[in-house]
């Protein structure tokens, strides 16, 4: 039987904290360096990632350069049929969400239901502690209902925007007194991080590589890719 696509979500209910950012980091060193089959789906209303695609098409890279991996817009009421569409054409398939307003948000819960991998990007200093655990309640919703049924699905926190407050560690304990697994590897708030490129691998600069491999080698390890 031919392998599905493997579909990853960096999913938190906070806006700005990473979630697009990472994301295209990932695909784009998962397509460039890895050679993985990716495609990306951008559910965001904002378009953020789709439009940043566009921007690079336009303003950074000669007409007809190949993009290694698409960026497509899709509402998340379609994302089932654009998953089910795309499962055995790709090899990693990533959902970037928007920021949700409320944890009961149906259509975004559902999207995240489709993922094999949610992964949530937290930040030091701004933990709504309320908020996060409904959010964190709702994955954990997610994981029973996928174990019960033998599917595949694990979740992972990081922390991302690492600085030198203490608050880092706040995070991280925060993070492991709800249970949740977090990546021993943390991302620094550092301008090598802010803005993704969709074109090429971060992994491909000396300063990218330092700030970013021992993330990227963690993720893959514990996705299992
Ligand atoms: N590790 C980092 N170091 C420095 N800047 C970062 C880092 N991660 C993200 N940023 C910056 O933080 C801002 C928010 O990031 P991003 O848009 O990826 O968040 P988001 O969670 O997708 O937000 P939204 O909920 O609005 O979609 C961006 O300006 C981005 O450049
Ligand atoms: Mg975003």
């Amino acid at each position: 039987m031919a392998k599905t696509a493997t579909i990853i979500s960096i999913a938190n209910m906070k806006g700005g904290v990473g979630k697009t950012t990472i994301s295209l980091f990932l695909a784009s060193a998962l397509a460039i360096e890895k050679g993985y089959k990716v495609l990306y789906l951008d559910c965001d209303f904002q378009r953020s990632a789709f439009d940043y695609r566009e921007h690079e098409k336009n303003n950074v890279y000669e007409e007809g350069e190949k993009e290694p991996y698409p960026i497509e817009r899709v509402s998340p009421k379609y994302i089932y049929d654009e998953v089910k569409h795309n499962e055995d054409k790709y090899d990693i398939i990533f959902i970037d969400i928007p920021r949700i307003t409320d944890a009961s948000d149906g259509e975004v819960v559902t999207v995240l239901t489709f993922c094999h991998y949610v992964i949530l990007p937290i930040v030091a200093g701004e933990l709504e502690a309320l908020s996060i655990k409904r959010f964190i309640e709702m994955v954990k919703g997610i994981d029973e209902y996928k174990k019960s049924k033998n599917h595949q699905f694990a979740y992972f926190s990081f922390l991302n925007k690492r600085n030198r407050r203490k608050e880092n560690i706040d995070a991280i304990n925060y993070m492991k007194s709800l249970n949740v697994p977090v990546f021993d590897n943390s991302l620094s708030d550092v301008k090598a991080l802010a803005k993704p490129y969709t074109y090429e691998s971060i992994l491909a600069t000396a300063e990218g590589r330092r700030r970013f491999e021992p993330f990227f080698n963690e993720f893959i390890k514990s996705l299992k890719l």
